[in-house]
């Protein structure tokens, strides 16, 4: 949950380091930190706040003649987990004398028994976070060896930790460490770096290794050398990113956001492109065979659960396979009844959330097959899992999801579609005509982005509510689930999600004036029963906004508003009516003037528990 970057090079790391931070903000954002080994030792300047803060401290120091400057250095962005966001809590934490230097992202599960057994040989504590243990019992090992402290501390670790650690009798040196949170070693002509993500690093270079559990990272200027804990070297490949740094920009759009929503058609694109002509997700597909199981079983959080949602209509309706979809930290838990012959299915855009990690290792002690549905190429799920497909959704950066949410959905599609054909459910030609439906989705999203105008101008009118719910049935109530998330986290509204008929058993009692509700209706069998639904609440003072591509209402009345859609068949209607519950959300955040791509208390990755 936080961003950790680290540079040893021939440039100044201050600047090097704070741009790095700013691709990693997403991770976590209630306070900074950057510490360079200066001329007199260590310099450290830590703020609680944004990002900016920081830098604003940083030019002060700069305008009073004491500027930071060296040649390594270490940051971090910080996602309070032990310890409120304060100044003293934020990273970098030395050891009590001053000697070694660390960064840290992921939870030290024994903090408490190792600051007991530090604190009783008399080490002083200035923080409340668990990481400090972490340059305390490294300056409590150290004796002229870092890379051995380093292993040592990693050994006495427990719990998740991706390390940047400096030591003061090293002014070249930087030594990295992790264990099931991500780290990369990024490869330049002028310095070496490590860093909790991609972006962070590819101003410099598109040159990365992917560093696993319990690998260390020695790195100096000009050389990078791998061992594991038992100091042994390791040969590592560096990998080449293929993206560019114009993903990690936001391109002239106000938010993210708005640029990743607008990316859709693309992602869409490249997607369907790598699972049913020639790419590599297509050989993965191939691989994976159906026939065996008797169960699928999704598992995720947040979005990515939402997008499982809606993979359970459709698998169940092409495959006539039972699917169970189980948010991830419940499923870890659960003992759930799965066996060898259960495919459990892992969505994620990180590869890095802690409960799905844990989902995935609870499906492996059981003998199920995991199959991973991930964007983040080198993530933890990426390489667990059994078998991995990945979304092209490119980095996304906006906390929350849009692209890479339907990407998952277009995956998931295609998936169920390809196990239908093997199970014998389709013929031949239903599969052909299923995928070249879903290769027009792309330009049917792009007819929707190209009205954009009248879903902002609708929105801009709905800053007001107290609560929207949202409501649909069938497939329509699995994307009401996705639209209410994504409103309530950027827009601080309350918001739910109801399936249509389960409205009068509760929720109604909550619905007056003030009130909107979202009705999506895609389904034309089920139209009169969505419109009956709106008509109750209509009656009980709301006001009705119609997303879908059912039959267009009378607006005249002004109690209803109608976003129509393409026509689709109703098994892909999502992939269109996220993206109007998208812009929606969007707009009305962005109408209340609100931080969209940084919301308040979240962050990307949620690599704790
Ligand atoms: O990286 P993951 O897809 O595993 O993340 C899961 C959720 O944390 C994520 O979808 C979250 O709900 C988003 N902020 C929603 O927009």
């Amino acid at each position: 949950m936080c961003g950790i970057i680290g540079y040893v090079g021939d440039k100044d790391a201050v600047p090097v380091i704070i741009d790095g931070l700013k691709k990693l903000e997403y991770r976590g954002y209630d306070s900074a930190g950057i510490a360079v080994y200066g001329k007199n030792g260590f310099d450290i300047v830590k703020q609680k706040g944004r990002l900016v803060v920081l830098e604003e401290r940083l030019s002060s120091l700069m305008r009073e003649n004491k500027p930071l400057s060296g040649h390594l250095g270490i940051g971090h962005t910080r996602w309070a987990t032990h310890g409120e966001p304060s100044d003293i809590n934020s990273h970098p934490h030395t050891g009590s004398k001053n000697r070694i230097a660390v960064v840290h992202n992921g939870i030290i599960e024994n903090y408490k028994q190792i600051k007991e057994r530090l604190e009783n040989r008399g080490v002083t504590f200035v923080s409340q976070t668990d990481s400090e243990v972490i340059a305390q019992l490294a300056e409590h090992y150290y004796s002229g060896d870092i890379i051995d402290t380093v292993i040592k501390v990693s050994n006495a670790l427990e719990g998740s930790y991706a390390l940047g650690v400096m030591c003061i009798d090293e002014p070249d040196l930087l030594v990295a460490i992790k264990k099931d949170n991500p780290l990369i070693i990024g490869k330049s002509n002028h310095g070496n770096f490590i860093a909790s993500d991609v972006p962070a690093v590819l101003k410099h270079t598109n040159q990365v290794y992917y560093l696993n559990d319990r690998e260390v990272a020695v790195l100096h200027e000009k050389d990078i050398q791998f061992f594991n804990t038992d100091r042994e070297p390791l040969q590592k490949k560096a990998e080449t990113i293929t993206w560019s740094m114009d993903s990690a920009e936001k391109d002239g759009y106000p938010h993210f956001m708005l640029k990743e929503i607008m990316e859709q058609p693309k992602v869409l694109r490249d997607t369907i492109q790598s699972a049913v002509t020639d790419g590599e997700n297509r050989k993965v597909l191939d691989n994976i065979d159906i026939i065996r199981f008797d169960k699928i079983m999704i598992t995720a959080c947040g979005s990515a659960y939402n997008a499982g949602v809606v993979a359970k209509y459709v698998f169940e309706k092409l495959c006539r396979i039972s699917v169970e979809v189980e948010l991830a930290s419940e499923f870890r838990y659960k003992d759930a009844v799965i066996n060898e012959k259960t495919l459990v299915i892992l969505v994620s855009q990180s590869g890095e959330t802690a409960d799905t990690i844990a989902a995935m290792r609870e499906a492996k002690s059981k003998s199920a097959p995991t199959l991973a549905i991930v964007n983040v190429v080198g993530s933890a799920i990426a390489k667990e899992a059994d078998y991995c497909i990945f979304t092209a959704a490119g980095p996304e950066i906006a906390v929350a999801t849009t692209k890479a949410f339907s990407a998952q959905l277009i995956l998931l599609y295609i998936l169920a579609i390809r196990f239908a054909r093997r199970l014998g459910k389709i013929q031949p030609e239903e599969e052909q005509k299923q995928i070249e439906e879903i290769k027009s989705l792309p330009d049917k999203v792009s007819e929707i982005l190209d009205r954009i105008g009248s879903i902002q101008m609708y929105a801009s009118t709905c800053i007001g509510y107290k609560s929207i719910f949202f409501i649909g049935r069938n497939i329509d109530y699995a994307i009401a689930l996705e639209g209410s998330l994504k409103l309530k986290e950027i827009s601080y509204i309350h918001s739910e999600a109801y399936a249509g008929g389960e409205l009068k058993h509760g929720t109604i009692s909550l619905v007056e004036e003030n009130t909107l509700v979202v009705a999506l209706s895609n389904y034309y069998y089920l139209y009169n029963k969505i419109m009956s639904n709106a008509e109750q609440v209509i009656s009980r003072g709301a006001k009705v906004l119609l997303i879908g591509n059912c039959p267009k209402v009378d607006q005249e009345s002004g109690k209803f508003y109608h976003i129509v859609l393409p026509q689709v068949s109703e098994i892909f209607s999502p992939s269109l009516s996220v993206i109007a519950l998208q812009l929606f959300s969007y707009y009305v955040a962005a109408n209340k003037g609100l931080d969209i791509d940084k919301p308040r208390n979240l962050a990307k990755s949620v690599t704790v528990e």
